[in-house]
């Protein structure tokens, strides 16, 4: 079952990022804010280790991020969800998969990829749109084929289908998401989902 981002901000964000005359500077603002979200609730079981440190006043035992975070966007709408991992997370490590949908057929065409190291690593995939699940099927597959063992999907809206094809693929892989919308419409987009995200973000 997928893990429901529960916020009334998050509920908020994401009306306007859904509403129609959202333009694309305020798109890409209230993307990165809902992304911000995502990637604190994607990130609550983190394992942390204890460190010694000493206040100004005495010693404490503090606790500190024991795993290496690495987060993958899927070129290109993922883009719009990167910065809140590099801005929070000192450490975090950036791979690419490069995912295109083919209009007609919804089947998405790999055409880019790099990755960094992921041993021991918690490996969060990122993409705003989870509708078929084609894409995100496919690029936890190459995570997973690269060696990465503990991954997490996070999404801003997603289809129930989307979910459920994603869910038999990868069962070992939580899904986090804002909002499962209600079904897909013949040309496989999400209803009432936003649209094009990556043409909304980019203005393309
Ligand atoms: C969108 C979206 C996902 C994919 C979701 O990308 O960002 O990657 O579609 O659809 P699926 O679940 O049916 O695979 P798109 O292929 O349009 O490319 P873009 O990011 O370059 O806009
Ligand atoms: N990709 C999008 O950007 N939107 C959808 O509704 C489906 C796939």
């Amino acid at each position: 079952m997928a893990q429901l981002l529960h916020h009334p901000l998050a509920s908020h964000i994401l009306t306007h990022l859904r509403d129609k005359t959202t333009k694309p500077a305020t798109f890409r603002t209230l993307a990165h804010q809902i992304g911000i979200m995502l990637a604190l609730e994607a990130t609550r079981d983190l394992p942390t280790g204890v460190k010694t440190i000493e206040t100004p006043l005495e010693q404490i035992d503090g606790t500190v991020l024991e795993e290496t975070l690495v987060v993958v966007p899927i070129l290109r709408a993922g883009l719009g969800m990167l910065q809140p991992y590099t801005d929070l997370f000192p450490s975090v490590s950036v791979g690419y998969v490069g995912l295109e949908r083919d209009h007609d057929t919804a089947v998405a065409r790999s055409y880019y990829c790099k990755l960094p190291s992921v041993e021991g690593c918690r490996v969060l995939c990122i993409d705003p749109m989870l509708a078929t699940g084609g894409s995100a099927v496919q690029a936890v597959q190459i995570l997973k084929d690269y060696g990465a063992t503990d991954i997490r999907m996070v999404s801003i809206v997603s289809a129930p289908e989307g979910v459920e094809t994603f869910e038999s693929a990868h069962p070992d892989v939580p899904v986090i998401t804002a909002a499962i919308d209600r079904e897909l419409n013949d040309q496989s987009y999400i209803l009432p989902g936003l649209g094009d995200f990556g043409d909304r973000l980019f203005d393309t």
